[in-house]
């Protein structure tokens, strides 16, 4: 049986799921229907990874076959930001629901504190953007919540919020976020968020747990660290009889936070997935998280070019 962790309102998300941020259209429906072969029961999606249609045909393709029931399924999709006015929100779910081919979503975020002008989907300039002044995210929670009441989504969360902005949030909302999904592994570890997150009943999520090696180069800086190759994981995977990846992974779940690490290989599918049956000590625990280095390797830049209104200052509020 995979881990699972009891969210603030009910229900259990499982441990470890499936990422498909960068999954391409034509790998990722045999991914995705491998990965349910497998076992899988989590998978993780959003409207701009520009791949739902494909893993919708996955999962209706596999639950035709009765040998998974959807109620078995933990399916998580996100907002795009150029759909944060209020009355945007239900339309995007929508829209996500019909390309997946499902009646609800068991979790919908909220995927970046950065609101886009409704006909841009990534940026050029500074007018491509709305301020949070101007499209508050309270404002867009309030369409969050809307679609929750209405059955489209089980429950709602974040995803790339800063502890100032959940907490604003979780302060302001009538019904509280209960998950923030964010990058994190051992350069960036994120202890402090985990620790505010854990004591206001929201779950981490870690996204880019494997260092996230395949960004596309736009989204990479020259001699970045690679986290795959770090010496100790090797080191203390020996111990384990497990590689490098599957360590990492463990370390998040022996964390408590939920992990989705992106594969559309078979064999490593099945690897990620082992991962989550692995319990390494706290000591090992605590050697993996000293390798901290507060390296972002998604850093938000994206979105302070040429004029925008957000800057890494007030993107991160650090
Ligand atoms: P692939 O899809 O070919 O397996 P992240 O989840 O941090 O975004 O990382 C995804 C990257 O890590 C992808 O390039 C993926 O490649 C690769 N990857 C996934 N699983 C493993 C694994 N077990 N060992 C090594 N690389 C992996």
């Amino acid at each position: 049986m995979m881990k699972s962790y009891p969210l603030s309102q009910g229900d259990r998300i499982p441990a470890l799921g499936l990422g498909t941020w960068k999954s391409a259209p034509d790998q990722v429906y045999q991914a995705v229907k491998e990965a349910l072969t497998l076992g899988y029961q989590h998978i993780d999606c959003a409207a701009i990874y520009r791949n739902e249609a494909e893993i919708g045909r996955a999962f209706t393709e596999t639950l035709a076959t009765g040998q998974i029931k959807r109620e078995d399924l933990w399916i998580t999709s996100k907002l795009w930001n150029n759909a944060h006015k209020q009355d945007q929100v239900i339309p995007a779910l929508k829209q996500t629901l019909s390309d997946l081919n499902l009646d609800y979503l068991d979790l919908y975020l909220i995927h970046w504190p950065v609101a886009l002008k409704e006909t841009v989907l990534l940026p050029d300039t500074g007018a491509d953007f709305y301020s949070l002044e101007e499209v508050p995210l309270l404002e867009t929670w309030l369409g969050m919540e809307e679609a929750k009441k209405e059955g489209l989504c089980r429950h709602i969360g974040v995803s790339n919020f800063s502890q100032t902005k959940l907490d604003q949030l979780l302060k302001n909302a009538a019904d509280k976020p209960e998950v923030n999904q964010v990058e994190c592994h051992p350069y960036f570890s994120q202890t402090d968020l985990l620790n505010y997150c854990q004591s206001n009943n929201v779950l981490l999520t870690a996204y880019s747990p494997l260092g996230s090696g395949d960004r596309p180069d736009a989204f990479k800086k020259e001699d970045e660290p690679v986290l795959l190759n770090h010496p100790l994981l090797k080191e203390i995977g020996e111990k384990y009889q497990a590689s490098p990846a599957q360590i990492l992974l463990a370390w998040a779940i022996g964390r408590e936070t939920v992990v989705i690490p992106k594969s559309v290989n078979p064999t490593r599918l099945k690897e990620n997935l082992a991962a989550a049956e692995i319990t390494l000590s706290s000591e090992d625990l605590s050697k993996i998280t000293q390798l901290d280095r507060h390296y972002r390797y998604v850093d938000g830049e994206f979105w302070t070019r040429d004029g925008s209104p957000y800057t890494l200052s007030n993107l991160w509020d650090e």
